[in-house]
Order: structure tokens, then C-alpha cells, then sequence
């Protein structure tokens, strides 16, 4: 199927919502970051014993019981993916649990995925990287060739309508047309020509802002093998977010969709919710005051390996985005960060289910709501 659901972190994308996707014979994907905030037991662990060691091994526990869960839910069907982001600390740890658990792919972003052969050598999985231009494709694949590996597939997502952590150093660069998908592909098979890869072996999947069958078929047509979706998997029926989370995200205007420097030191887009409209108002006064100034991790998990709040990095973001994140799984619509794409909703406002989605998406029919 040429659709894939993207990886959704904080929780947003976990079993359910991966195991439904592939189910339904699609690539489902989980966002391994910080996913012990959907097991009871294993946040009550972490409250006993409030130390890093503790909270990365929940972490890591809780991945593998996703990835467990999400393949009984599949049936056997599809694929099941971990996303992991390179910006994570904890990145190395969460790959080797994904091979162990036995998930079908591991899903590279947020950094460059120079090492993620080593990681996963000798183990039978397929190694998918996220990128955002072919200049950062050719090097990951000169890089990956000397190590006798190629991706087999390759993420390319589009900084100016994605959700999340955008893959470019600038916020003013979102636009640069050097993204733009026709042409991110086009100078990819150039650099498949040039390497002596065959044009066929690596699929190249298209992201960000993709919300139509019709907007599928024009990036089929400019040659990608698929697309990856995720706002509007985020908002179905299956997502893992609560059902606060689904309605900031399905109800947001054009105007309440902001790009922003986030503590990763990349930018991110986002709904205004009232955190965020408070945070941006004062993001001037805070750099000033302590952006210069290295903080004590609020949370203790020291999730990123280098992080504007806890490291003191003036020109990053300066808050905690664990606590945000989770703060908007659980529905909290005053205190948490609400990630999203740009672009408008297949259906709209409503929230429908992954089955639905998917029909939409391949028929250009809207099935009638249950
Ligand atoms: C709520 C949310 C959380 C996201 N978290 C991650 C993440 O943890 N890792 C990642 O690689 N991409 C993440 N993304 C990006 C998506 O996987 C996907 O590539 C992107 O949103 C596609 O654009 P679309 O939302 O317009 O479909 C996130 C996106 C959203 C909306």
C-alpha cells in the first residue's frame, strides 16, 4: 500500500494506532520516545524511583510491550516500524529494543542516521532514514555504501507543510525550493545514477501536508513510491492521544498553525494553544534572562542529547518539551505543546477512522460517516 503512517511522539503514535495502520496492510509506525506515559505501572515505577536509570529502562520496557501489542493488533498483516529521532539520547538504546522486539523497520530522523548500520548489523530489518533534500541523501548514502548497506526506503519530508521537528537549520529556510518534492526526487535518482544505484531499489516515501487522493497520485506521478501521512493519522479514531489532543489538532485555522525554534535547536510547527501563545509572547524576555544559563533537567530524563534548556544554548528554544508533549497526550489543552502539520485535514474537522482514511486516500471517495 503506498500509504505509511509517520512516527508521532510523545505517545501519539503507539500500538494502537501503529497496529490498526498495519491491519490494514500499511506501514504503521511507532514514535519510541518516552512512551511510559501510557503504562500506569511503569510511570508508578518511575514516581518510587526517580532517577534517570530507572525512567530510561520504562522507556525502553514500554517500547517493547508497544511493539508486542501493535503486532497482535496487526493480525500478521502490514509492517511495523519504531521511529526513532537521532536528537535522542537515549537513540542507540531504542533501536537495539526495536531489533529485539522484532518490529519490521526502523524509521531514522531528527539528525543525521550515519550510524544506524552499526547499530542493526547482522539483524534482518529495514533501515528507512528521514531527510529533507538530496544534498543530505547523497551524503547518508555515500556514508551507509562504505559500510556495505543501503536504506531501503528513504523519508524525504517537506519542511514548510510537516508536523513536528522540521529538518532544517533555519526557520527562515522552511520555503527554500530546494525541498520541493519534484525536485528532491528528481536529483535523487540523479545521485542513484551517479552512485550505480538502480532507480527501483530504494522507495522514496514523500511527507508533509499530503491530504488528499488527489495530492497522492501528483506525488505518485513525480515519481515517489509512496506517501507518509501524519496529522491526519494523529486524528483518528485509533491515534493513542487523548480526545482533547485529536480536537486541537482536527479544529486548528490556517492562523492558529505557528512555526518556532524548539529546544532541539530545530524548528517546529505546532497549534497556538494557550502554552505556546504565552511562550512565544515571552520568548525574547526568556533568552534574555536565561537562555544564556544552564538548568538542572526539569523532568530528570535528560531525553535530547543536546537541549537549550538544560544546556543553556542562548539561540534555542528554552522550555521542557517532555513535560509539554505529555502534557498534550493527555489532553491538556492549557499546558501542553500540540504538534501539527500545516496543511488542511482530509476530513476536515471530523474524526474518522484509520480505515476510512485509507479509503479516502486511495479512492478519492469519502466513505458516509458511521
Ligand atoms: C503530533 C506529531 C508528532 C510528531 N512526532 C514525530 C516524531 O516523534 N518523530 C518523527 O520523525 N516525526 C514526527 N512527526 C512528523 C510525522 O511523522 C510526519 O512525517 C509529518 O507530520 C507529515 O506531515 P503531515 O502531518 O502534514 O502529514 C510528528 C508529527 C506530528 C503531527
Amino acid at each position: 500500500m503506498p500509504i505509511v503512517q509517520g512516527g508521532m511522539g510523545v505517545g501519539v503514535s503507539a500500538h494502537r494506532l501503529a497496529g490498526s495502520v498495519a491491519r490494514e496492510g500499511a506501514l504503521g509506525t511507532i514514535a519510541s520516545i518516552d512512551l511510559r506515559h501510557h503504562h500506569p505501572d511503569l510511570v508508578e515505577r518511575c514516581k518510587a524511583s526517580p532517577d534517570r536509570a530507572t525512567f530510561e529502562a520504562a522507556n525502553q520496557e514500554a517500547l517493547a510491550r508497544e511493539i508486542a501489542a501493535a503486532r497482535r493488533l496487526s493480525e500478521g498483516r502490514g509492517m511495523i516500524a519504531v521511529n526513532v529521532m537521532r536528537a535522542v539520547s537515549s537513540y542507540a538504546d531504542s533501536v537495539k529494543t526495536a531489533c529485539d522486539a522484532g518490529a519490521d523497520a526502523i524509521v531514522m530522523g531528527a539528525g543525521l542516521p550515519l550510524d544506524l548500520p552499526d547499530l542493526t548489523e547482522s539483524v534482518d530489518i529495514a533501515l528507512i532514514p528521514i531527510l529533507s533534500d538530496s544534498r543530505g541523501i547523497a551524503l547518508v548514502l555515500k556514508k551507509w555504501m562504505k559500510k556495505n548497506r543501503l536504506p531501503d526506503a528513504i523519508v524525504i519530508e517537506h519542511p514548510a507543510h510537516a508536523g513536528g521537528h522540521l529538518g532544517v537549520a533555519n526557520v527562515g529556510d522552511i520555503g527554500d525550493a530546494r525541498f520541493h518534492f519534484a525536485r528532491v526526487i528528481e536529483e535523487t535518482m540523479q545521485t542513484f545514477d551517479n552512485l550505480g544505484i538502480g532507480r527501483m531499489r530504494i522507495a522514496l516515501i514523500v511527507a508533509g501536508g499530503i491530504n488528499s487522493h488527489a495530492a497522492l497520485r501528483a506525488c505518485l506521478a513525480a515519481g515517489a513510491a509512496g506517501v507518509q501521512l501524519g496529522t491526519p493519522f494523529a486524528v483518528t479514531e485509533e491515534g493513542d492521544a487523548h480526545p482533547a489532543f485529536k480536537r486541537i489538532l482536527a479544529e486548528a485555522q490556517p492562523d492558529d498553525i505557528v512555526d518556532f525554534v524548539s529546544v532541539t535547536g530545530l524548528p517546529a510547527r505546532a497549534v497556538k494553544t494557550p502554552w505556546l501563545a504565552r511562550y512565544l509572547r515571552n520568548e525574547e524576555r526568556i533568552r534574555t534572562k536565561i537562555g544564556a544559563r544552564q538548568q538542572v533537567c526539569p523532568t530528570g530524563l535528560e531525553c535530547l542529547s543536546v537541549c537549550g534548556l538544560r544546556d543553556g544554548i542562548e539561540k534555542f528554544g528554552h522550555f521542557c518539551i517532555d513535560t509539554r508533549l505529555a502534557a498534550a497526550l493527555r489532553g491538556d489543552v492549557a499546558n501542553g505543546l500540540f504538534f501539527r502539520g500545516r496543511e488542511a485535514l482530509p476530513f476536515g474537522p471530523a474524526i474518522r477512522s484509520v480505515r476510512e482514511l485509507l479509503d479516502l486516500m486511495l479512492t478519492g471517495r469519502a466513505p458516509a460517516a458511521a
